[in-house]
């Protein structure tokens, strides 16, 4: 170790240690703490110190134009580890070199919310493989230049973890880690001001608990016991697991729900000032054993709670957080043909600075919340509750004359917040033009569908940060019904965007003509086009640019003296809108650079006209001229 790294480590330790004493002050915790550090740093493999070292240089990896993700449930994906590892020249077939596999850590088949209910957090679910076939895969993913991430759930554990065992059978220390409570008086309390997650499918905050006698905290489902981070001995224990977890060779760790894990009676038990303190001291654990992990945050709130996240620039807390408001906005846009909000959104997001990035998506595992600004969309009469109703009546193809095909989430008749289901390629309409199709009602909706998929990849493919696709997207998987007649999730819609991954129809990508070849083709070529042209690096401007037209969203791009113009119709209607040079100098030629095609203006005219087929859109590039 240099002189300096030990200095930078002696200052990371510091703050540590004022962090922990402020929130804990507790000495002796901070020592087993400390120790519990340097055993993961002495644990941690050569070849991943090496990356360590290599990433030290670059202390922004992730924040590459190169880097495409892809996120997977192994379980759907070949169905272990191991064929996960056999498959990826698939996934190098797509470009993909950032994978985030879905929980794998053992959890009780039925009461398991996808893997996110853990029993164990150094094992994996046997019928997935084992610890060993995770780090094979790491290697070989590292071989190939794929980093992978991996799920953190710390909220809490599953009631079938070894702590909550020992909490029932009377062990006072086990049932200190978590929210245990002689009778409801105070749960009642805390339901007063504490929203529901999922208010249909498993309401309240709070479960009894027979074998203790007690009722048990347990914010998600009846089988999730929320830990009580506010005992040392749960922080230290999870940082440990987490540490844990980065050495076997984990290249991302996603924190999951995280701002919920911290809770305070009389509060709505959401973003407390606690959890930062949590985040940042976990990012010092990682910075001191495992410095070349990020940290990716899922911070699921509304757009003013997303941002803190990230912690000043200096003393950063997550480094990636899903970009949840642009994401639902996206679908707002498509489902309104209005793109006001999603301008009024993003001229916020350029305005961040540096160290705020982004994993950018069109669908996840989870379903579609709309926590959309209302403030500003109540300047044109929106009203939350019917507006809501709206998007969930489009996207599951109740409102007259809609083609999305999706389900609805947790609709709680007295709430008014219930929330969307569905792959990306159902809700575009591409189910619906698929079926006409065998109807024989012609190719227009299935043309309709096609575009609109392309064109929200190519929205996504825009914005700075890392793309992360849907596994199945890329060949344009519809919905999954088959989840109604399963017992273990029939009641939980999010099962109808979670099928099994379809190899055989993936094969159809290779066939001229077919739905997937041009889905799986279009999004190579954005991928592509996105690695190649400097615009696209994550340090370059961004801006709005607005095209006068409500339907019409336009982002620029620029770096040093070349122009990327986005433009992107959100109406299935053609659209027509100006393009303007952004700066005086030289005439206003521009390349379609997807197309390979020169557009310029007519003679002695300012602008280029552009015309946008329904759900067209346009990458529009232009390099300044040298002096
Ligand atoms: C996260 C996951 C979600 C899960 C919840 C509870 O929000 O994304 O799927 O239900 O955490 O662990």
């Amino acid at each position: 170790m240099t002189e300096q790294e030990r200095q930078k480590k002696i200052e990371l330790l510091k703050e540590l240690q004022q962090l922990y004493m402020e929130l804990y002050g507790d000495e002796e915790a901070f020592a087993f703490f400390v120790k519990m550090l340097d055993k993961n740093a002495g644990e941690r493999r050569p070849a991943l110190r090496k990356l360590d070292e290599t990433r030290a240089g670059d202390a922004h990896w992730y924040h590459s134009n190169k880097l495409l993700g892809m996120m997977l449930y192994v379980q759907n994906f070949g169905g272990s580890i191991n064929a996960v590892k056999d498959h990826l020249p698939y996934l190098e077939e797509c470009g993909i070199n950032y994978l985030h596999l879905m929980p794998l850590l053992d959890s009780t088949k039925g009461k398991s919310d996808g893997g996110y209910a853990v029993s164990d957090f150094r094992k994996i679910r046997p019928s997935l493989g084992t610890m060993e076939d995770l780090e094979n895969l790491a290697d070989a993913c590292h071989e190939k230049g794929i980093s992978l991430c991996f799920d953190f759930v710390l909220n809490h554990t599953s009631e079938d973890h070894a702590w909550a065992k020992a909490a029932r059978a009377g062990d006072p220390v086990a049932q200190s880690r978590f929210f245990l409570y002689d009778n409801w008086e105070i749960p009642h309390k805390y339901e007063q001001t504490v929203p529901q997650v999922f208010p249909t499918t498993a309401p309240g905050n709070f479960t009894w608990c027979d074998a203790l006698q007690k009722v048990v905290m347990t914010t998600f489902h009846n089988y999730q016991w929320d830990l009580n981070y506010a005992n040392p001995m749960v922080f230290n224990d999870m940082t440990d697991n987490l540490l844990y977890l980065a050495n076997r060779g984990m290249d991302v760790i996603r924190l999951d729900a995280i701002p919920y894990i911290w809770k305070e009676l009389g509060t709505n038990c959401r973003n407390l000032p606690q959890v930062h303190t949590i985040v940042r001291m976990m990012h010092l654990a990682c910075q001191l054993v495992c410095p070349g992990v990020a940290l990716l945050g899922e911070v699921v709130m509304e757009p003013r709670e997303v941002v803190p996240y990230f912690g000043p620039e200096e003393k950063p807390e997550c480094d990636i957080l899903y970009n949840v408001t642009t994401m639902c906005t996206t679908w707002h846009c498509l489902a309104t043909r209005d793109v006001r909000l999603l301008s009024h959104q993003m001229e916020q997001v350029c305005r961040l600075p540096d160290n705020c990035f982004f994993q950018n998506y069109l669908r996840c595992h989870d379903d579609i919340g709309w926590g959309l600004d209302y403030g500003f969309l109540s300047q044109y009469g929106t009203d939350e509750v019917a507006h809501k109703k709206y998007l969930n009546e489009w996207f599951t193809g109740k409102w007259p004359g809609s083609w999305a095909r999706g389900e609805m989430y947790n609709d709680a008749a007295d709430l008014g917040d219930a929330r969307t289901c569905g792959t990306t390629a159902s809700l575009c309409g591409l189910e619906t033009g698929i079926l006409e199709m065998l109807d024989s009602k012609g190719e227009a909706s299935l043309r309709r569908g096609l575009d609109c998929d392309l064109m929200l990849h190519a929205w996504l493919f825009t914005q700075t940060g890392i793309p992360v696709i849907y596994s199945g997207d890329e060949i344009a998987q519809l919905n999954d019904y088959s989840y109604h007649e399963d017992p273990a999730h029939w009641d939980d819609s999010r099962y109808v965007h979670r099928g099994k991954f379809d190899f055989a129809l993936a094969e159809k990508r290779l066939e001229k003509g077919t739905v997937q070849q041009e889905i799986f083709d279009g999004l190579q070529k954005l991928k592509d086009t996105r690695a190649e042209y400097d615009v696209f690096r994550s340090d370059a401007k961004v801006y709005v640019y607005y095209t006068g037209d409500d339907r019409v969203f336009g982002l620029l791009r620029e770096y040093e003296g070349q122009t990327l113009v986005g433009l992107f119709n959100f109406s299935e209607h053609p659209a027509d809108v100006k393009l303007y040079a952004p700066h005086e100098t030289g005439d206003a030629v521009w390349r379609d650079i997807l197309a390979d095609t020169e557009i310029r203006p007519e003679e002695g005219q300012p602008a280029a006209d552009i015309h946008l087929n329904g759900y067209g859109f346009y990458w529009l590039y232009r390099k300044e001229q040298q002096a």
